[in-house]
């Protein structure tokens, strides 16, 4: 939601700012703005709308300025407009910056700047720029500095101005920015993606501090310009990890990728011997594990499903009762926990503003807090600093597939080792990592399906609205499929408990209601049937994921994906996987943007 990039160094600036502000468009934005310094003055070009707006503006400019900054801007304050977009300008156009967050206090800010300087935007940003622009005498970083000192809210902020063409100011507070780092040059960005083509070599902007950065080297301090060293993180993403790699789409390439990612996340975790998982990280001893009277997990969308998933496993495999929140809903209702209290930040992007504060919440309540976090180095990663990384690498598609499936791997292994502080026997423990080891293989074998369930999606694409139903540990698999296809396709979909219909939804069935439903071989197979029936008896046409082999689902089903036995409580890794799929080609059909659905961002920054 929202993207800097930022450069300095020999090189000419506008292709490695306009190739990085394509690197990150899957957080999404809807206007892009870009301004170079040319021979002492600020040049700059903005466009609503999509990227190659901006560069069909670019066309007949070859700015060859080797300092640069650029935007995309998600809409908050002001509408899609050229006048709304970064860079903004002030001290007529001396200064320019791009900022991502929100500046709280900018109707006060304004009403004292607008005396002396006349507002083009609707911006909060541009408030800020014009702050800077007031407190400029001689020194921008000092300017920045005391600008942000009078500001409330959140920023990931670069300023430069024409008297000063050897530096770039970058500032950050609760809106990511990492700094890479190359010889005689430097990349500023909202995250790494921009920078993996030219280096590895990154610092992380931790909040309240202020990066001066030359050609030469990084000065950074704090708002009193105290002085902080920090280290440099070798960053292991490949660029072609974050590229399509052939595929049509993000979201295809993302989901077939699980397999792969799926062992990341499990690699080096398991001992086999013991049947236990080895999580390193942690922030807790094992005392202190034995002592837990609760677990929460907090987080949001997707991240939420997963979360869902693990409370099954945590409360079967370690007997703790656990609460599933909405990070949103958590941090306002004075959530009881305590030093016996476990909380789970399950987030892929780590950056959802929701989680951060949620995480705030649980902290200042004394409970012990772990991340299952995607992005290295992130907010929510290093506001804990304990948990586990799940490896599923960049996810650039908005609908988020594969952090689903790593973050519920490292949810079951989390639950693993607690089981096992408890009652879970050594064999137990042994036999379900098996099972997990036997992941990878059998999610092939439902991506083989792909041109199948192909031909089912076409077949439900006109369809206005869908029920997704599952019981037990597929509730949440019918939650996220259901989520997936509203997501990306636009259709009307609401994901239920099977035995939750005749309360009511039941109602809303009919023949233009198809029900989609998860009736794999476990302990309620034969009431998730029923619940079928009873959607059938009213005219629904039925899409049953099953299990391999089982004829009888057939008797239900107009149509049928099937999946391969695993263990219950490992079923939503599978499950999930061919309702990513018949999301995904219904979007496709129905020629939705898949990878950057309307309205949606990746991640998640305001409130
Ligand atoms: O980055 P996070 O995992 O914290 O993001 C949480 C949600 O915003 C995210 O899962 C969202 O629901 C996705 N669009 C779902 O596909």
């Amino acid at each position: 939601m929202c993207g800097i990039v930022g450069y300095i160094g020999n090189k000419q600036a506008l292709p490695i700012l306009v190739q990085g502000l394509r690197d990150l468009e899957y957080r999404g934005y809807d206007s892009a703005g870009i301004s170079i310094l040319e021979d002492g003055k600020l040049q700059r070009v903005r466009a609503v709308g999509k990227i190659d707006n901006l560069v069909s503006k670019l066309k007949d400019q070859n700015y060859p300025g080797t300092l640069g900054i650029s935007h995309t801007r998600w809409a908050t304050h002001g509408g899609v407009t050229e006048e709304n977009a970064h860079p903004h300008f002030a001290l007529d156009g001396k200064i320019a910056i791009v900022h991502n967050g929100i500046i709280e206090n900018y109707r006060e800010l304004k009403k004292k700047l607008e005396k002396k300087v006349k507002f083009i935007s609707q911006t909060d940003s541009e408030v800020l720029a014009h702050l800077i622009g007031s407190h400029y005498k001689g020194s921008l970083a000092d300017a920045v500095r005391q600008a942000l000192a009078e500001v409330r809210g959140t920023y990931g902020l670069l300023a430069v101005h024409t008297d000063h063409p050897d530096q770039i100011i970058a500032a950050r507070l609760g809106s990511p920015l990492v700094i890479g780092v190359a010889e005689g040059e430097y990349f500023i960005a909202s995250d790494v993606t921009p920078m993996l083509a030219y280096t590895k070599q990154v610092t992380f902007l931790d909040d309240g501090e202020v990066a001066e950065i030359s050609r030469e080297n990084v000065r950074i301090s704090n708002l009193k310009d105290e002085l902080i060293t920090k280290g440099i993180t070798q960053i292991d993403w490949d660029q072609a990890k974050a590229q399509k790699g052939g595929y049509e789409h993000f979201m295809l390439k993302e989901i077939m990728e699980q397999p792969t990612v799926f062992e990341d996340a499990i690699r080096g975790r398991i001992n086999m011997e013991e049947g236990t998982a080895v999580l390193g990280g942690l922030n807790i001893s094992e005392d202190q594990m034995r002592e837990l009277k609760r677990i929460m997990i907090i987080s949001g969308g997707t991240a939420y499903y997963a979360g869902l998933v693990g409370k099954y496993a945590f409360e079967r495999l370690a007997q703790i009762p656990c609460e599933v929140d909405f990070s949103s809903e958590f941090r306002y209702r004075d959530p009881i926990c305590d030093k016996k209290t476990l909380v789970y930040a399950v987030s892929q992007s780590g950056e959802t503003a929701d989680t951060i504060m949620a995480v705030r919440e649980a902290k200042r309540k004394g409970a012990h807090v772990r991340g299952i976090i995607n992005v290295v180095g992130s907010t929510i990663a290093r506001e804990i600093g304990a948990g586990s990384y799940i490896h599923a690498g960049p996810e650039m598609a908005v609908a988020s597939t594969k952090a689903y499936t790593n973050m519920v791997a490292l949810l079951l292994l989390n639950a693993i080792q607690l089981g096992r502080l408890k009652h879970v026997t050594q064999a137990t423990g042994k036999r379900m990592l098996e099972s997990l080891l036997q992941i990878p293989a059998k999610m092939n074998e439902i991506l083989k399906q792909a041109d199948e369930i192909k031909a089912i999606a076409k077949k439900y694409a006109q369809y206005k609205n869908f029920f997704f139903l599952g019981r037990g540990v597929n509730y949440p698999v019918a939650l996220e499929g259901s989520l997936k296809l509203k997501e990306i396709s636009y259709i009307h979909s609401e994901g239920y408990a099977g035995g939750e219909m005749k309360h009511g939804p039941l109602a809303l069935v009919s023949e233009e209601f198809p029900v989609v439903a998860i009736l794999t071989r476990n302990q309620l197979y034969e009431k998730m049937k029923s619940n079928i029936q009873e959607a059938r008896a009213r005219g629904a046409r039925t899409l049953i994921i099953a299990t391999e082999g089982d004829i009888e689902a057939a008797e239900v089903a107009d149509d049928i994906i099937f999946v391969p036995k695993t263990m219950e409580l490992l079923e939503p890794l599978l499950n999930t996987i061919p309702l990513q799929l018949f999301a995904y080609y219904i979007a496709v059909e129905l020629g939705r943007d898949v990878d950057r659905p309307r309205n949606l961002a990746k991640s998640v920054t305001v409130e």
